[in-house]
């Protein structure tokens, strides 16, 4: 059975080789995603020379899977849609260069797919999958290991579909959410990555405990800024000495693999668990702040927010009751389309592939690629 527009998307821009296949843009037949997490946890964040090499292992086995899953031959596909950047280069040029080789080979249309525009795909994705249709222009929030960055997103009618844009509005000067979120966590013995085992801790502490300022952007209003928050944290630590004595404790027990969110409450005081929920809450409020803010000069009819960080409790709960009191309405993706994967470049290249954007065999990836 040959199902129409079956695109294979392919993502290799940070610490994830994933390869899918999606019909018609919002139909995964199959979404499959080789994480190198465990590879990265001892240095405590992606070590660039090692994803590259694993990306080099996984590429072929991963691309195999998604085409069996999906229970499609390679054949099949009508379009290759690849991840062109912006990201680490020598982890981008893997997938830029295996997506070439099999779209030529193939005979089939290739296609080049900025990793944000995929984030942002992979809300429209999933509302389309359940029908429901977000009106666009959206503001989107894109919040992860390696970006945090405010967009808006339209769409216009072009040849056979829609033709996307994206206009920058704010973006971090220095870190990302999720790389303040795994900063913190290393400092504090957590593990790695952070977000997951702060997200679980968090609830046990007082929010309120630790005062951290929410930095006063000069020019844009709509830029972010982390580093501040991590040095905080390193300073509090530094003045409450006592909180030396279960960083070691939790460190050993890293060590031993206890990496479980309950043991490493069990090993965690009152005021470790204060400091982690108060991060947290400042890192939500600024995000929701700026997002919201983002309003008055955009005129948005929806808010999208999607990336690793998308999958937090917290910023859930914050934004969907900020939108319920301004009437608008906010998409997550399900967690397991908010962290990197390749079903949302084959939606965002599905879109480019009815817009009739094709890429050629002088594709190269771009670490810096812009969104606008
Ligand atoms: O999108 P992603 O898988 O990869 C990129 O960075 O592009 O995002 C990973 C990031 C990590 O920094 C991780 O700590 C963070 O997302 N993260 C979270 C949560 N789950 C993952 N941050 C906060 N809360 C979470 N539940
Ligand atoms: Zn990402």
């Amino acid at each position: 059975m040959h199902r129409k527009n079956l695109i294979l998307g392919i993502e290799s821009s940070c610490d994830e080789t994933a390869a899918a296949v999606v019909a018609g843009g919002h139909e995964i037949l199959s979404n499959i995603v080789a994480s190198q997490s465990e590879i990265h946890r001892k240095y405590g964040g992606v070590v660039p020379e090692l994803a590259s090499r694993e990306h080099l292992r996984q590429i072929v086995p991963v691309v195999r899977e998604a085409i069996e899953q999906a229970q499609i031959t390679l054949g099949d596909v009508d379009a290759v849609a690849v991840t062109q950047g912006p990201g680490l280069v020598g982890a981008l040029l893997i997938g830029v260069t295996y997506g070439k080789v099999l779209a030529t080979s193939l005979g089939k249309p290739l296609i080049a797919v900025n990793h944000l525009e995929g984030h942002v795909h992979a809300v429209l994705l999933e509302a389309r999958a359940s029908g429901r249709e977000p009106q666009l222009p959206a503001v989107c929030l894109i919040v992860s290991g390696g970006h945090t960055i405010l967009c808006g997103v339209r769409a216009e009618p072009a040849s056979g579909g829609m033709h996307f844009s994206y206009s920058k509005i704010g973006a971090t000067r220095d870190d990302a959410a999720g790389e303040a979120y795994d900063k913190v966590a290393r400092m504090l013995a957590l593990g790695y990555p952070g977000g997951p085992i702060i997200d679980r801790l968090a609830p046990y502490g007082n929010p309120q405990a630790v005062r951290f300022s929410d930095p006063k952007m000069t020019g844009n209003p709509y830029d972010f800024s982390f580093s501040g928050i991590k040095t905080a944290v390193l300073h509090h630590i530094r003045r409450n000495r006592e909180l030396e004595t279960e960083i070691e404790a939790r460190r050993q027990a890293l060590a031993r693999g206890e990496r479980g969110a309950d043991r490493l409450r069990a090993l965690s005081s009152a005021a470790t668990l204060d400091l982690a929920a108060s991060f947290q809450r400042s890192v939500v409020s600024t995000l929701l702040s700026r997002t919201f803010a983002a309003l008055a000069p955009y005129p948005a009819r929806a808010i999208f927010v999607s990336g690793g960080v998308a999958a937090n409790s917290e910023l859930r709960g914050a934004f969907q009751t900020e939108a319920t009191r301004r009437g608008i309405e906010v998409f997550f993706p399900s967690r397991a389309l908010s962290t990197d994967n390749a079903a949302m470049i084959a939606a965002a290249g599905y879109a480019h592939l009815l817009a009739g954007d094709r890429a050629d065999s002088t594709l190269n990836a771009e670490a810096n690629l812009p969104l606008a």
